[in-house]
């Protein structure tokens, strides 16, 4: 059995091909049936001939709607019809799985994000959040491949942790206590781990424990965070990539994920050009240009205080005041990159004060080695640093934000032996698929999202 995306791109004119797939359309033509089969392989479908001698034509081929699986056999032709090089004559249509047309929720017309989001378990079979899935798994690939060729090791990091590693307190509870036993002093002491656990924030710390043993590593997995944030491009589980690199530094940080951005969308140009046509037409005009720019042009590198002094010139109404020492809203980042750069921005050492306890404090004392790279439609899309390798400065630092130091008396132990300069990022996968299909909700490149008041499947 082939995938049509091997039938359309191989083309076997004259041999039998058999195909298997759910129906989008069907269309009668005299003693004829035109059917539209799509596989999940390719955007395109492949036509399928059904004609009147087939034995099931009057019972089962003219009863076919939307949503029906099939499985097809017959003889692969050049199609005379425009847009398709070849076709299906049918000797054979099995019908694996009727549809019913009165409750099958998805039609020939298009339907709103929003209606979909509804039907999480129909919507991969549209065209968008079909293309979505390609991109998605494409990016992935080509991320491992991209730290597989740079020599970096991946390191699976735990989801269930006792860390929070962003220090924000957004971490959900991973608990057997039932609600009675919850309400006791301590109660977590007799938790199954003894302790208060949750889902992970980030697996950076853990991934600077194998930074300073391996040097380059990476960890790409399921991410949480219990923000109440109801916007277009935060999720309460969303995917995130986290390389973590010993003797490196800021400009070694920038730099790696700049090139690691770029090879990406050099990835997903070539591998993905038929389903990114499809974005550019019905989602982003003008998305192909903005992503072979990103790819082709260097970033634009502004200071926090440059990127405030701009944004206090810029003469506009934001909602969020700008000034130094807040931190940037996505109306600030978006008007960086979308009007003053016109490209991706890497905005750097911003205040301590409004980043978290790890980033290592500049000579200032009053700034941090930071990095946040915005793009356009989105804001922002990578947080990382240079981490702070100087025990003192570390201790003081965590102590000011009120983490117990005992407990993390771990991650105070990498300072204290064989502590050496290291850096890091993090890339906001979900957020990267919506900047590659310029798809305006993030819960629309996710194939289950989780936000809050709202978990289907
Ligand atoms: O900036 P963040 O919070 O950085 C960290 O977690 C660091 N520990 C990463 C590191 O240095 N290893 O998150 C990193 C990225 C953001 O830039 C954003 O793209 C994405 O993760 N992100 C979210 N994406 C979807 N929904 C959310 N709620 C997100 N929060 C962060
Ligand atoms: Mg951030």
């Amino acid at each position: 059995m082939t995938r049509i995306v091997e039938l359309l791109r191989q083309q076997p004119l004259g041999s039998v091909v058999e195909a298997q797939g759910w129906l989008r359309t069907r269309r009668d033509s005299g003693s004829l049936a035109f059917l539209e089969l799509n596989d999940g392989s390719c955007l395109a479908n492949l036509q399928i001939l059904a004609e009147e001698g087939l034995a099931n034509y009057e019972s089962e081929v003219k009863k076919l709607s939307t949503g029906c699986a099939l499985r097809v056999r017959g003889q692969l032709v050049a199609s005379p019809a425009k847009g398709q090089p070849v076709e299906v004559r049918a000797d054979c249509i099995e019908v694996l799985g009727w549809a019913d047309p009165a409750t099958y929720p998805l039609q020939k017309k298009r339907h709103s994000f929003e209606f979909l989001r509804s039907i999480a378990h129909l919507r991969p079979r549209t065209n968008a959040l079909g293309a979505v899935a390609r991109i998605r798994s494409a990016l992935s690939f080509a991320i491992h491949r991209f730290f597989h060729e740079q020599g970096f090791i991946q390191v699976q990091t735990p989801v269930i942790t006792t860390s929070d590693c962003e220090g924000a307190g957004e971490m959900f509870t991973v608990t057997t206590l039932s609600p009675e036993q919850m309400r006791g002093h301590n109660p977590f002491s007799a938790d199954f781990f003894g302790q208060r656990a949750g889902l992970t924030v980030s697996g950076q710390l853990q991934a600077e424990i194998f930074a300073l043993s391996h040097g380059r590593v990476y960890t790409f997995g399921p991410t949480f965070r219990a923000e109440n944030s109801n916007t277009s491009r935060h999720l309460a589980e969303f995917w995130m990539l986290e390389p973590e690199m010993a003797f490196c530094d800021l400009r070694g940080d920038m730099a790696m994920a700049e090139t690691m951005i770029k090879a990406l969308l050099a990835s997903v140009l070539a591998e993905c050009a038929e389903d990114l046509v499809l974005f550019e037409q019905h989602v982003a005009k003008g998305l192909i240009d903005r992503l072979t720019q990103a790819r082709d042009q260097p970033f634009v590198h502004l200071t926090y205080s440059e990127a405030v002094a701009e944004l206090q010139r810029a003469g506009r109404d934001f909602s969020f005041p700008v000034q130094w020492g807040a931190d940037l809203q996505a109306e600030h980042e978006r008007y960086l990159c979308e009007e003053v750069a016109r490209a991706p921005v890497i905005v750097t050492n911003y205040p301590a004060a409004i980043k978290p306890f790890y980033m290592r404090l500049d000579d200032d004392g009053r700034t941090v080695a930071a990095m946040d790279i915005l793009v356009a439609g989105i804001g922002e899309l990578v947080g990382g640093s240079q981490r702070e390798e100087r025990l003192e400065v570390l201790a003081a630092r965590m102590s000011a934000a009120g983490l117990d130091l005992e407990q993390y008396g771990w991650y105070l132990d990498l300072r204290r032996f064989g502590s050496v300069p290291h850096a890091g990022f993090g890339l906001g996968f979900d957020r990267l698929v919506q900047f590659v299909t310029g798809m305006q909700n993030i819960r629309d490149v996710i194939p289950f999202p989780r936000t809050p008041g709202s978990a289907p499947c």
